[in-house]
């Protein structure tokens, strides 16, 4: 079976036993700002896992565009590291528990994909003797074995939903075994290989670790999809299924050199095989991170795809090749993955020119680097200095992006050492300054909104785009800002800063770069002006408001009035976001996306990348273009269609946001 039949094959299965197939979410997590990438199929659910009364279904299924980044180093040396994955997963949002879930993943694997259930091998945690028992009744007790903690409890972070799990393991036979006395599933050589994790998730855990135990049990499950195309394939890794030796063809014509054979047994990898094997990693991960918005930069997500692609270019440079290549490799990632992300497709042209313009770049840093290099080589010589200066190094790195391993290995080739541990230093210093940075963006709230929205249970309904004024009974609680901690309270008084919520709304929250709507409310005896709007987390409208007169109490019933002035430059604006980008697109090329936006009452920003400044012709040209069509003064009408209908006829997606499945298209 082919991958993507196997994808379809698990979808199909969990639909045909009540379970909602939902798409994947981006890799930049939609429901949680403080993770960097979505790592995990259930990272999407876990609203669905704090408040099951709330989730639209109770089964769900999907297979989830991941990335994992804490081994990079490793990717193209062992037989399982990837940085960019599918994780197939069923899930459970307080229905059914251990045994469905225990019967589901046999079935599948025994029935569905026809694989012998003598070869698998299952963990249960051991304190589990309930996943133990209901095990035993497919599979001999011999082949199931307790583990603890460390394999067999999972957490996705130091907060959330989490619980004891059950692996089930594929075993490759004695002859993978690394042989020690200790070797056994939990063993981290290659025979026993994890297919699928079960989670029974029974257990929140908040931030000082205290376990509390949910209300209603939840299932949340993951298998790598291709871990099981490897058993499917009868393969020995990834790179041996049909998704990475279409990449490793293209890359064979490129180099010349004949595919590094994936043998499907236990041996040394060559340097060739750890090129081929890396290249292809990378090209599949930087595809899938561009074609979700990201774009290299030196901080954050930006930074990861930024590595992974100098990581890339360096691994062709060991196979001989000098000039930029990976791009011509996503476009064979794009035709093997359209028809399961049509957003791979949509950004195809975006993808190749972002990806090629990074090479370029990186080429060229190279060669500046190498220059550089030698003439600081040169200045330590002359002072009469055995090891390259910190500062030296950290320069290289850090402002002309010279990675660090070909400076070390450079130096030395010189006969001069490098002081890695200085220069590690320098980074980790760098480090924790962009973390302070990332967190200054809002993440340490976010756990607060959630906790919020756990309280109000269901969405708040957005009214503004057919009213700017309503009335409403305000929810419970509100939060108040004290000497800079939010804290939970049931009124606010004259001069007070506070955070107030309405089971519906007028104001348009920030987002999609439209900043948020601001105002008025008005009740009996009091006032107060809306500061801000936002939408911290998927379901919530929270109004920053500041107390003009009187005491705003839970339960009050409020007028709500939008700044109507600035409401409507803000729209105004808004349409002219659309009319520039498309001018953009018809003067400079399809390749031109949104990277950023700011929509504001008093103007509007529009990132966009392009490989070259506009010449004063091409700007000229837009200008007219988007004049012209302001002059025209056509009618703009909204409705509301499902995702599929919208791009069926056309509508622009913007690159990077994630759509309901229902969407407001403006024509
Ligand atoms: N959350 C679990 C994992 O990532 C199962 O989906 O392994």
């Amino acid at each position: 079976m082919k991958t993507a039949e196997i994808r379809s094959a698990f979808l199909k299965y969990f639909e045909e036993n009540q379970h909602t197939i939902v798409s994947s979410d981006s890799l930049i997590p939609s429901t949680d700002p403080t993770l960097l990438f979505t790592s995990a199929g259930m990272v999407q659910f876990k609203p669905n896992f704090q408040n099951p009364e709330s989730s639209p279904y109770k089964r769900a299924a999907s297979s989830q565009k991941c990335l994992r980044t804490s081994d990079i180093e490793r990717v193209g040396q062992t037989l399982r590291h990837l940085t960019f994955f599918e994780m197939l997963g069923n899930f459970s949002f307080g229905d059914y528990f251990k045994k469905e879930a225990i019967a589901f993943g046999w079935e599948f694997l025994t029935k569905k994909m026809g694989l012998p259930g003598d070869r698998f091998i299952i963990s249960v945690h051991k304190s589990d003797d309930e996943a133990l028992q209901l095990w035993s009744a497919h599979t001999s007790k011999d082949r199931i074995v307790k583990l603890g903690d460390e394999t067999n409890f999972w957490t996705m972070g130091p907060t959330g939903p989490c619980g004891p799990c059950s692996e089930i393991l594929w075993d490759r036979g004695a002859e993978w075994s690394c042989g020690k006395p200790t070797c056994g599933p939990d063993c981290d050589c290659d025979r026993y290989l994890e297919v699928w994790n079960l989670v029974f998730t029974q257990f929140d855990r908040s931030a000082d670790g205290k376990l509390t135990p949910l209300p209603r049990k939840n299932i949340d499950t993951g298998m790598g999809l291709e871990r099981l195309a490897i058993l499917q394939q009868k393969v020995a890794s990834p790179f041996g299924t049909d998704g990475f030796q279409i990449i490793f063809k293209d890359l064979a014509k490129l180099t010349g050199i004949d595919i590094p054979q994936e043998k499907n047994a236990p041996g040394p990898v060559t340097p060739q095989q750890a090129s081929f094997r890396r290249i292809a990693d990378h090209a599949r991960a930087v595809t899938f991170m561009i074609s979700d918005g990201i774009l290299p930069s030196n901080e954050g997500r930006g930074y990861v795809l930024r590595r992974l692609l100098r990581q890339a270019v360096r691994a062709g440079k060991t196979l001989g090749i000098h000039d930029p290549f990976l791009h011509t490799l996503t476009g064979t990632v794009v035709d093997t993955v359209k028809a399961t992300y049509p957003e791979t497709q949509q950004h195809r042209a975006t993808i190749d020119s972002v990806v090629k313009l990074e090479e370029e770049r990186f080429l060229q840093t190279l060669d500046t680097g190498t220059r550089m290099l030698e003439d600081m080589v040169k200045t330590a010589k002359t002072k009469s200095l055995h090891t390259l200066p910190v500062k030296d190094l950290y320069q290289l790195y850090d402002t002309f992006g010279f990675p660090f391993e070909l400076t070390r290995e450079m130096a030395e080739g010189f006969g001069l050492k490098v002081d890695t541990e200085g220069f590690e230093a320098a980074q980790k210093q760098a480090v924790e300054l962009a973390r302070g940075a990332w967190k200054g963006s809002g993440a340490q709230d976010v756990e607060h909104y959630h906790t919020w929205k756990a309280k109000i249970k269901s969405p708040i309904e957005f009214l503004g785009y057919t009213v700017l004024q309503s009335t409403a009974e305000t929810l419970g609680p509100f939060y108040r800002l004290n000497n800079g901690q939010w804290q939970e309270t049931t009124s606010l008084e004259k001069d007070q800063e506070g955070e107030v919520m309405f089971p519906k709304t007028p104001f348009y929250p920030e987002g999609g770069g439209q900043v948020g709507d601001t105002g008025v409310f008005e009740w009996k005896g009091g006032k107060a002006v809306v500061l801000d709007t936002q939408k911290p987390v998927k379901g919530l409208i929270v109004h920053r408001i500041k107390i003009l007169q009187g005491t705003l109490k839970v339960g009050d019933s409020v007028t709500a009035h939008v700044d109507e002035v600035k409401h409507a430059s803000t729209m105004r604006h808004h349409t002219a976001t659309h009319i520039l980008h498309q001018a953009l697109r018809d003067v400079l090329g399809k390749h031109v996306t949104q990277a950023g936006s700011l929509v504001a009452p008093d103007r509007l920003r529009f990132d966009f990348n392009h490989h070259s400044p506009l010449t004063p012709e091409e700007r000229q040209r837009v200008e007219d273009l988007v004049n012209e069509k302001v002059l025209t003064n056509l009618n703009v009408t909204a409705c509301l269609m499902s995702k599929q209908k919208a791009q069926e006829i056309g509508a622009m997606m913007l690159f990077g946001e994630k759509y309901d499945e229902n969407v407001r298209t403006i024509a």
